[in-house]
């Protein structure tokens, strides 16, 4: 029983295989943000401009805040509210781990509506529904499924269960098998689809969208659009890397993890980029589509594509995997804490997890369909007011992954002892860690600044 650790009386299971964390992690943050979200707001922004400050982002906030969720993780051998509680007893640094757990309800919520359609989409492309339909129709065939009040909402639930049914597993016959499985298979699958998207004729001019900058489109928007979804897509900011972070062995090296999970995560954005938008151009249709891009504008691409069918039922079978793979590091922050702190047992929290988000994912779906009394419901953002669906989306986006993401950040820098972090990151001197100063650096000033110049565009402090 090698993995696991007794603490306070309490087992903790933690992850078996460095290629075990990677898988999880990186399964954790390669989601519906990097092939649904990434290219739709990287089409409506303007493309290879937006592109390089994302990479900025990543590389100058992501990193560091991961290496900094990973280390507060293993250090404190607990979950997002416990960590803080453990390492700064006494003080309110736990609110943080409670905004995380907000913030993962909120997610999970809508996120489980919008993989419910990928499932959907995956049923459309085998039975081939939008075979040879016209773009009205393609676009008003989504609309109309988004908007019926029954039929997401089984696709939502199917997916909910599927997550269950994971997590049940455990940390390391769920999570980390079912990673290792399913990550390989969306790699090889991403690659087909670009490898098609890029031997069509005209896919140049999608290649050079990505690739030459054109600063005048980019807007001072679009940078903090970068910097949100940076956040977002790599997981961080609401204690989920804290909760894998406390699974991963004491042995391995923390900062080249944290390296290797935002390359992967960076890497399978880009190569969505590259799938995609080599065949939106290649076909004429318009790149900024926005949310609708892979539901409504790629069908009309598959349609012209020869193999359409067949790259079709890949691209949706690749969302779902992607999606799955994020949403039990979701559910599994919610479990943890359920665990930890109201000490229950495992299945029982991934039962009353698994309701509570599936029922505000319920009124999610429902806020969209105006057959629904949901729909007239409106809830205050900063932004004025918003439906159920754009609410949760808006808070935690906005609000609880950056504010999160400044106070870990912060946490790392500042109260933490130096000593122990270069402990943690070093596994104890086991690892050279030259970078260490400047990681110090950048967690102390760089991250927080940058993230709190965001969160006061989210304020509407900064207008842009
Ligand atoms: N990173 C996931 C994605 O890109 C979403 C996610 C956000 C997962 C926050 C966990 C925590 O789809």
């Amino acid at each position: 029983m090698e993995n696991v650790k007794v603490q306070e009386g309490v087992k903790r299971e933690t992850f078996t295989s460095q290629f075990g964390v990677l898988a999880a992690a990186a399964g954790s943050a390669i989601g519906l943000g990097n092939i649904w979200k990434f290219p739709y707001i990287t089409g409506e922004n303007g493309g290879a401009a937006f592109v390089l400050v994302y990479l900025l982002c990543i590389a100058v906030i992501g990193l560091p805040v991961m290496l900094s969720e990973f280390l507060i993780g293993r250090r404190s051998q607990k979950a997002a509210i416990g960590a803080f509680k453990d390492l700064k007893p006494g003080t309110p640094w736990f609110l943080t781990g409670w905004m995380g757990l907000l913030a993962a309800f909120f997610i999970l919520s809508f996120y489980g509506v919008v993989a419910g359609w990928t499932l959907n989409y995956i049923v459309f492309s085998i039975t081939n529904k939008l075979a040879g339909a016209s773009p009205e129709v393609i676009g008003q065939t989504f609309g109309a499924f988004i908007s019926d009040p029954v039929k997401p909402l089984f696709w939502q639930v199917a997916f909910m269960i599927m997550t269950a049914a994971i997590l049940f597993g455990g940390v390391k016959d769920g999570i980390e098998k079912y990673s290792k499985i399913l990550m390989p298979l969306l790699l090889v699958i991403i690659l087909v689809l670009d490898v098609r998207a890029l031997t069509l004729p005209g896919a140049g001019e999608g290649v050079r969208f990505l690739m030459e900058p054109h600063f005048d489109k980019l807007s001072i928007k679009g940078v903090l659009v970068a910097l949100g979804h940076a956040f977002f897509s790599l997981s961080l900011g609401m204690g989920c890397m804290i909760t894998y972070g406390s699974y991963i062995g004491k042995k391995q090296n923390l900062g080249s993890m944290a390296l290797q999970v935002t390359i992967a995560d960076t890497a399978i954005a880009l190569l969505a980029g590259f799938a995609i938008f080599p065949a939106v151009f290649a076909f004429g249709v318009d790149p900024s589509a926005g949310p609708g891009l892979v539901f409504v504008t790629l069908p009309n691409v598959f349609n012209m594509m020869p193999g359409g069918y067949f790259f079709s039922i890949l691209f949706f079978i690749l969302l779902a995997v992607a999606a799955l793979t994020s949403s039990i590091s979701i559910l599994e922050v919610i479990v943890t804490y359920f665990i930890e702190e109201l000490k229950i047992k495992r299945s029982m929290a991934i039962i009353v997890g698994f309701v509570a988000t599936t029922v505000f994912g319920v009124l999610c779906s429902l806020s969209m369909s105006p057959a629904s009394v949901v729909s007239t419901w409106t809830f205050p953002t900063l932004a004025g007011m918003k439906n159920f669906f754009d609410t949760m989306d808006w808070w935690s986006a906005n609000m609880f992954l950056p504010l999160g993401g400044l106070f870990i950040s912060l946490f790392a820098g500042w109260i933490m002892k130096e000593q122990d972090v270069m402990d943690e990151v070093s596994s104890g001197g086991e690892f050279q860690v030259p970078w260490f100063k400047t990681f110090i650096w950048v967690a102390r000033t760089l991250a927080p600044l940058m993230i709190f110049i965001v969160f006061l565009y989210s304020l509407g402090v900064i207008k842009v």
